[in-house]
């Protein structure tokens, strides 16, 4: 079966930017689009006029989205259907039936200044395929995708689909470990050869795993990073340079049931370009 790319409008700048995004990963991938609205029902009410009212609105902005879509890629094969009920647990039933769901970081909701809604965060980490969450409508090419690799499992997916997005686009893949010396070492000074070591050690695990993944890819141009400093800071001030910074779900620091680690979702909020999270786990 072809690829379905789902992606969630709302009448938002933030969706529109999304429903694009989503037409060109279609386009890559030789899929369809699948532009999903969500109609939330009101606690307990249900009047007729109101009634025909969301589902005229329903209707004009799946419209609005779809021309987008078509405007970015004429000949792509699109869907467009509302849903009922809660808007993660719907997208999510959307998700778990398509490849990727794309959402805006932003939509209708929410108040001035707030960088990231409910919608993204709730479905990070909850798919059983990349949630990808767009800012806004993207201009030019970088010819760069981004992923954050530290050698763990969750982080494997992550480079995984970090290739195949990288092939699809023929663009270069830049993988990243990013370290943190603990804590205590800003005690004194004592301790800097052992930081190192260690520092170099882990480093060393973590190029060799990811040379093992360039082996398997050779004909994607790629290159992997280690830096010292919190990982969200270093991606995210990485991110103005690409086309899509990745990561997986979880890393060595989350706690055991925890959907989202600290560095996708730090980078959901701070990264200048496309996020996707992958999950590693989820069925
Ligand atoms: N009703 C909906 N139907 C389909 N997709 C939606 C719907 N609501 C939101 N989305 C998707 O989620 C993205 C983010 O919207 P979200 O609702 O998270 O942010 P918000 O409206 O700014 O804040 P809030 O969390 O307070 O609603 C939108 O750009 C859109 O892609
Ligand atoms: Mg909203």
């Amino acid at each position: 079966m072809s690829p379905i790319i789902v992606a969630g409008a709302d009448g938002s700048v933030s969706a529109l930017a999304a429903v694009e995004y989503a037409a060109q990963d279609a386009a890559r991938r030789g899929g369809a689009l699948r532009i999903v609205y969500v109609r939330e029902p009101w606690a307990g009410v249900r009047l007729r006029d109101l009634d025909a009212i969301e589902q005229d609105h329903g209707a004009q902005v799946l419209a609005t989205a779809e021309r987008r879509a078509r405007a970015r890629v004429p000949d792509l094969e699109i869907s467009a259907r509302v849903a009922t009920g809660d808007v993660v647990n719907r997208l999510k039933d959307e998700a778990e039936r398509a490849d990727t769901i794309v959402v805006g970081s932003r939509g209708v909701g929410g108040f001035a200044g707030m960088v990231l809604g409910s919608v993204g965060l709730g479905l990070a980490g909850r798919t059983p395929g990349p949630v990808v969450v767009v800012r806004e409508a993207v201009a030019d090419t970088r010819g760069k995708v981004l992923v954050g690799y530290d050698g763990t499992e969750d982080a494997d997916v992550a480079l995984e689909f970090a290739f195949a997005e990288a092939d699809r686009r023929g663009a270069g893949l830049e993988a990243v470990y990013a370290w943190r010396p603990p804590s205590f070492t800003s005690l004194g000074a004592g301790y800097d050869n052992l930081i190192h070591c260690v520092y170099e050690e882990r480093n060393d695990f973590v190029r060799q795993k990811f040379m093992a993944w360039q082996g398997k890819h050779p004909n994607v141009a790629s290159a992997q990073t280690g830096v010292s400093g919190h990982p969200v800071e270093a991606l995210s001030d990485m991110s103005r340079t690409a086309d899509l910074v990745i990561a997986g779900c979880r890393g060595l620091g989350s706690f055991a049931g925890a959907m989202l680690g600290s560095v996708g979702h730090g980078l959901l909020h701070h990264a200048h370009c496309p996020v996707a999270i992958v999950s590693a786990d989820v069925k």
